[in-house]
């Protein structure tokens, strides 16, 4: 086993930030449940200790706090936030609520930079996000850096190797915040970087085989980055083990479950079974115009055509899914928003318990870049591992209206030209999302000689970072004409290509 850091939860949203700052520095962390016994700490060997931040206040009832005996371990420690105010309240230094909250951003004004601030400028623009703050020392600290609020922001006991800090190193918003994380790593605990992503992918697939023993594991596969890391990198822990089943609802892209078969198929010789749902999706969807009637169709379609191939597969122990730690940010961030209910493949309606499944979720615990990574590690083709996203109703939510086989044709068609394009000129892999919408408008054209009446297509191309907010993107014109001149040639159907140029919000980036 590599030396290992514990994070120790104390209900932050940002603890799983924390310890992808830590794989960032390839040093390998483990999350711990706050009360963790300091014996189970030892006897696990770690070589540091960080106290993540959390929503409470150290003297409230309820208020999570650590084993007492961690503090005699000797194991040098970091506490972020919630956890330098812990650090106040068990080695006798006083925390007290502050009057003026501080959120936000602050300047720290480094006064000794020591280990901690080893190589990092005086000053630095810091995030705070508190309530209390420590008002006394405990005994054997002294203060190392201030905020404009906190003389305490920044403290240490050298002796014992025991660092606190107010504000948070983890969030992007902090300057140099992985450095100060790397410091305490590197120089203050004295860890190799020894933990990379092959040593990810060989840990997860000992935990793998471990869990599942000879048991058999189905997967749905969505064709996503997701699943398909989860695919490849299942395949790898157990082999024929793996059943992956891909749920064709007519609703996909060209050429889409062709390219599943043949990577899932044909070259990972994985085995996989192809659910052909479509007739029964748009017998569902017929006559169907609004948007979020078409999503719950749809959803529910999924889950049961889903459900039933999984039944026809014969018995399994274990469903596998996965699920990102970003999934949970994203559901929480587009709660409102329709985005957050049809995480189909992440919460299969009660799909597990109801089979009595268990679920495997390699992936829980890493960010997307850091899943591309494996999923490139593991051998996946770019066009797989760089994929942009894919709403889950595919194009059902992409023709306006009721759909028909022959707009999903037309789109299919248009979108395959707009993706050809998109690649060819580089933009592909540098906006969010590229894609096109049928709009059953007609228009009138000209064609040759000949008077047309054919319909719309918009083209929507957005640069995001989260697709909380997204903005148009500005394409040069050569790739829009390009890309609108093949479209009305090579596309029977379309007299009229159209350029979406709203920003989210107050649209979104989806037209349904
Ligand atoms: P909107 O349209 O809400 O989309 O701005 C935000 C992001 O979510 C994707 N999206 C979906 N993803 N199932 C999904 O898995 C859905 O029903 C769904 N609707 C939107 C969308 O493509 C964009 O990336």
């Amino acid at each position: 086993m590599p030396q290992t850091i514990a994070v120790l939860d104390f209900g932050s949203q940002l603890t799983q930030v924390i310890a992808r700052r830590i794989r960032e520095c390839q040093v390998y962390s483990k999350i711990y449940h706050y009360a963790t016994p300091a014996a189970k700490l030892r006897e696990d060997g770690v070589v540091g200790i960080i106290l993540s931040g959390g929503p409470q206040s150290v003297y409230a009832k309820t208020a999570p706090h650590p084993d007492p005996e961690i503090f005699q371990l000797g194991v040098p420690m970091l506490g972020i936030c919630y956890g330098v105010q812990l650090m106040g309240h068990f080695l006798e230094g006083k925390v007290a609520h502050s009057k003026a909250r501080e959120y936000g951003h602050g300047i720290l004004a480094i006064q000794k930079p020591g280990r901690l601030f080893k190589g990092l400028p005086r000053k630095l623009r810091v995030w705070n996000s508190h309530g209390d703050k420590l008002t006394a020392l405990p005994p054997g600290f002294q203060a190392i850096g201030t905020t404009e609020n906190s003389p305490f922001a920044a403290i240490e006991d050298r002796k014992r190797n025991f660092y606190g800090i107010q504000f948070h190193p983890e969030v992007f918003h902090t300057d140099r915040g992985v450095d100060m994380i790397r410091n305490f790593l590197l120089v203050v605990c004295g860890v190799k970087q020894e933990w990379t992503t092959k040593d990810f992918i060989s840990h997860t697939i000992e935990k793998i085989r471990d869990q599942v023993g000879k048991g058999r594991v189905l997967l749905g596969l969505s064709g996503g980055v997701d699943s398909s890391v989860a695919a490849a990198l299942l395949h790898k822990a157990i082999g024929k083990q793996l059943t992956c089943v891909f749920v064709d609802n007519g609703l996909l892209r060209k050429g889409e479950r062709a390219l599943v078969e043949k990577l899932y198929g044909d070259h990972f010789r994985i085995d996989l079974r192809v659910a052909d749902a479509r007739k029964l999706f748009l017998r569902r969807l017929k006559g169907v115009s609004e948007p979020e009637q078409k999503r719950k169709i749809i959803g529910r379609t999924f889950v049961e055509v889903f459900e039933k191939s999984l039944k026809s597969i014969g018995h399994a122990e274990f469903l596998a899914q996965g699920t990102l730690y970003p999934d949970v940010i994203e559901s929480v961030s587009i709660a409102g928003n329709p985005a957050s209910l049809i995480k189909t493949h992440h919460n299969v309606g009660g799909l597990p318990e109801r089979m009595k499944l268990k679920l495997v979720e390699p992936l829980r615990e890493l960010f997307k870049d850091e899943v591309r990574r494996v999923g490139e590690a593991l051998g996946l083709p770019r066009e797989v591992v760089w994929r942009q996203p894919f709403p889950g109703p595919g194009l059902g939510v992409r023709v306006m209206g009721d759909i028909t086989e022959d707009k999903l044709e037309i789109l299919r068609n248009a979108d395959a030209v707009l993706q050809e394009e998109m690649v060819r000129s580089g933009y592909y892999y540098k906006v969010w999302q590229s894609f096109c919408v049928f709009l059953p408008v007609r228009t009138v054209g000209v064609f040759g000689d000949e008077r047309t009446y054919d319909y719309v297509i918009a083209i929507r191309v957005v640069e995001s970072t989260d697709a909380m907010t997204a903005d148009w993107a500005k394409l040069p014109h050569e790739v829009l004409q390009k890309a609108s001149s093949r479209i009305t040639n090579e596309v029977r159907g379309v007299g009229r290509v159209v350029y979406d140029i709203s920003s989210k919000p107050p649209a979104t980036i989806e037209w349904e």
